[in-house]
């Protein structure tokens, strides 16, 4: 079967990385996680994207030579993906030799297949957004807006992609597929985008004089790639596209990934380059209406509703962010208070409250109350016995539920709902020990078979919750699992989560505090 093939936006290596970036990458980490606990093999590439106007200045600024400088930027963020555990198979960097000699055969074979053309354009270019500008973007005084940071008026030969020919193609294409861009509503952006702009081609190249910082085109050595066409090849080049021709070893077999199952990226980016620019260009390959890979668009973290950007000097910083509240608090936090596809606001107090009252109050607190009791009256073993009742089977019965109701959640990328389905869990369960009271049954003999029983449930609950959770908080679960003496079978997948994971006479480990409380000094 074809592997569940997953990417993300690659990200510019201008700058560090904020906590915008960070949650794309934990929901496509997290979507990877429970595809493989749902049973799929996957493939999860991510990477950045390291050429450019804004690379080339940002370096020449630093005093440094731009591979230096992308190098730089780029530990940045393999670190913090290492300590957000973010884990990829494929790490698309386009500086790398393989993905360079896939972009340039690419243009090779479109400058053949007679899709591109040279021809000299004058008009106004913004230099932040790398991009010639149309009367459409200019305001009604004349002047235009921030956005485009500095415009300047340029008259220059280029080369274009003839992109108005795919156009029609395109119309058509959204219109018979309503999953191409998830959420659907999304959608009409594009269809206006297509309705106002569709006749322009698209400018691939930038002449060197300007521009040094990308990918030659190797039929006109005086221009290098426009940064996005390189930057959304590498979707292919590093799943193993042209490999044989271009001589690329270790890439994975592209037959077998491709299409990409989702391209996860933020909204900024849906309108020209993954819904306009991307689908034109693999219609221009040759790639056929079934290889055109879904996108699932993101919204955007803010801050106080406005933009989170380092101009405005409110960064907010994921390393810190995971330092205060752990790496799978913070991962709890993005995937909870956002739902996919919508904007959040990132509140200081809510994640306190997320860590403070969900992880700690909540789970934590389950965990510690069940151990400690289990230790006190029962040496920590598990026993399991005929005694049922009807706040028993409730327990059971909400587990079952929220077991059968997350699958389809976290398939429909509804992050947030799958975590609330897990949490059912947990609030019922700590409601279970103030219905059932262990500590009054645990002084009454003729209780004894009693408070097996509701331990028995109490340790179980807790096992599948932290199955369900896995994917959200990779470290915190395992840790949990540890605690209850319990390791996750090789291989275990959730068609395998029924009541009964824990055997009778199981022996229960230690419990020590897993997430500590944070006061609001440490976060402040
Ligand atoms: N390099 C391009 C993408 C090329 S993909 C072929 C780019 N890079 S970026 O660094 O600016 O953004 C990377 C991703 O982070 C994008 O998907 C973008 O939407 C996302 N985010 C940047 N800021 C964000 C928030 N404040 N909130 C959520 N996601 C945000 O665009």
């Amino acid at each position: 079967m074809k592997p569940y093939f997953i990417t993300t936006a690659i990200d510019y290596t201008n700058a560090a990385p904020h906590i915008g970036h960070a949650y794309e990458k934990v929901l496509a980490d997290v979507m990877a996680r429970y595809q493989r606990l749902a049973g799929r093999e996957v493939y999860f590439l991510t990477g950045v994207d390291q050429h450019g106007q804004k690379v080339q200045k940002k370096a020449a600024e630093a005093g440094l030579d731009p591979q230096q400088f992308v190098d730089g930027i780029t530990e940045h963020f393999v670190t913090l993906w290492k300590k957000l555990g973010v884990e990829f198979d494929g790490w698309a960097a386009t500086t790398a030799e393989p993905h360079k000699r896939v972009v340039q055969a690419i243009l090779t074979n479109l400058h053949n297949a007679g899709q591109l053309y040279k021809a000299p354009r004058q008009g106004f270019y913004s230099v932040r957004q790398e991009q010639f500008l149309t009367e459409k973007e200019r305001r009604e005084d004349g002047t235009w807006s921030e956005e485009w940071g500095e415009v300047v008026e340029l008259e220059e030969e280029n080369w274009y992609f003839k992109l108005s020919e795919h156009v029609e193609w395109l119309k058509g294409f959204i219109r018979s597929h309503p999953d191409f861009i998830f959420p659907a509503f999304r959608t009409n952006d594009v269809i206006n985008a297509l309705e106002g702009s569709g006749s322009i081609d698209l400018c691939i190249s930038r002449p060197k004089e300007r521009l040094t910082w990308g990918i030659p085109l190797p039929f006109d050595p005086d221009f290098v790639n426009y940064v996005w066409f390189d930057a959304l090849v590498n979707y292919i080049s590093f799943a193993g596209y042209l490999a044989e021709e271009v001589g690329n070893t270790g890439l994975p077999d592209f037959k077998r990934l491709w299409p990409a199952n989702a391209h996860v990226i933020g909204k900024d980016i849906l309108t020209p380059p993954h819904a306009i620019y991307w689908p034109t260009m693999l219609h221009a390959m040759g790639f056929s209406d079934t290889e055109i890979p879904q996108l699932i668009v993101h919204g955007w973290w803010n801050l106080r509703g406005g933009k989170i950007s380092k101009s405005v000097g409110n960064v907010i910083d994921p390393v810190q962010l995971a330092d205060t509240f752990t790496p799978d608090g913070l991962r709890f936090y993005l995937m909870k208070d956002i739902a996919t596809g919508y904007d959040a606001d990132f509140s200081e107090d809510r994640i306190m409250m997320a860590y403070n009252k969900e992880l700690a109050g909540g789970l934590g607190n389950l965990l510690n109350r069940t151990l400690n009791m289990a230790s006190r009256y029962r040496n920590g073993v598990v026993k399991i016995n005929d005694f049922d009742d009807e706040v028993c089977a409730s327990l059971r019965q909400v587990v079952a539920d929220a077991v059968a109701a997350y699958s389809p959640k976290m398939e429909s990328w509804a992050i947030h709902h799958g975590i609330e389905e897990a949490w059912k869990i947990v609030t019922a369960a700590n409601g279970f020990i103030e219905q059932t009271q262990p500590f009054k049954l645990a002084k009454d003999e003729t209780q004894a078979a009693r408070l097996d029983a509701v331990l028995r449930h109490l340790v179980e609950a807790l096992a599948q919750v932290t199955v369900l959770l896995n994917p959200i908080m990779p470290v915190a679960c395992p840790k949990i699992r540890e605690q209850l003496g319990w390791v996750l079978p090789e291989g275990f997948t959730l068609d395998k989560l029924t009541w009964g994971l824990i055997p009778d006479g199981h022996q229960l480990g230690q419990g020590t505090p897993l997430f500590p409380r944070v006061e609001i000094e440490a976060a402040g």
